[in-house]
């Protein structure tokens, strides 16, 4: 890999990144972002097609300490593959980032989490049925897969700020459509706490290069048949926007 583009990242020299979901790149907004790097400059990076999804690298900083931002994700259902979702995780691990926090928005399955508040994930179900690792299989172990002394960093943090920062166990399906009522108790019963369509695959393929790996849900719904509302794409994003400044605080209080 090695193409202007990603000199351009690796120049920035930041050893964490910020992967950002569904309508969460309101956040780039606290972060300073002094420059940006479309997805489209390159090579083989497959281009985002959903609403909230920005599709670009920003250059930031933290505390006076460097990070990258991954605007937006392409997912299974858009119709790419395992391995195509997980191009960006590859690529900031090329550009020498050993940390990548991954957020997405989610339906939450939990009825003591409730939306509009962040769920760290503690651990994951895959239920997308592949990996980015078929074609080149590796064993991976995945015990530690969201990083116990990270989880605790932000549990401090989440204390420290008053951000109400739940952790429990996310769901990843394949999509696009959400969730039925049935499917929702379901997952409810297999353990799930959060349910969404990404990140699963990302935290395997990073786990593999070795990157550390904390991950956050915005829960922007109650999941199918759990609260009165019906669910819109629209919704999941207005909530994101509102939660991301909660998200900030939460960053600066523990990336220090
Ligand atoms: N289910 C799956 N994915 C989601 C949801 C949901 O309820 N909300 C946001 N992403």
């Amino acid at each position: 890999m090695h193409d202007a583009a990603l000199e351009r990242l690796r120049n920035w020299g930041a050893k964490t990144a910020i992967v950002l979901g569904s309508g969460l790149g309101a956040l780039t907004e606290k972060i300073e972002a002094s420059e940006r790097i479309a997805y489209s400059e390159f090579a083989d990076f497959p281009a985002p097609k959903v609403t909230g999804h920005a599709g670009e690298f920003a250059l930031g900083a933290v505390n006076e300490t460097n990070v990258l931002l991954a605007k937006g994700r392409v997912h299974l259902y858009e119709g790419y593959s395992a391995r195509a979702v997980t191009t960006g995780i590859r690529i900031l691990a090329a550009a020498g980032v050993k940390r990548v926090i991954l957020t997405n928005a989610a339906g939450t399955a939990n009825p003591d989490f409730a939306p509009g508040s962040w769920m760290m994930l503690c651990d994951h179900l895959n239920l997308t049925g592949t990996s980015p690792l078929i074609g080149a299989p590796e064993f991976i172990d995945l015990t530690d897969a969201y990083s116990s002394k990270w989880r605790a960093a932000f549990s401090r943090g989440a204390r420290e700020t008053g951000v109400a920062l739940h952790e429990g166990v996310y769901a990843g399906l394949l999509g696009p459509q959400y969730e039925t009522p049935a499917e929702v108790k379901m997952l409810r019963t297999l353990g799930a706490d959060a349910i969404g369509m990404s990140t699963v695959l990302e935290t395997i393929q990073a786990r593999a290069l070795g990157l550390e790996v904390a991950g956050f849900c915005c829960l922007t719904n109650w999941a199918a048949g759990i609260g009165e509302e019906h669910l819109s794409h629209a919704d999941v994003l207005t909530t994101g926007q509102a939660a991301a400044a909660d998200f900030a605080r939460l960053l600066h209080a523990t990336l220090k």
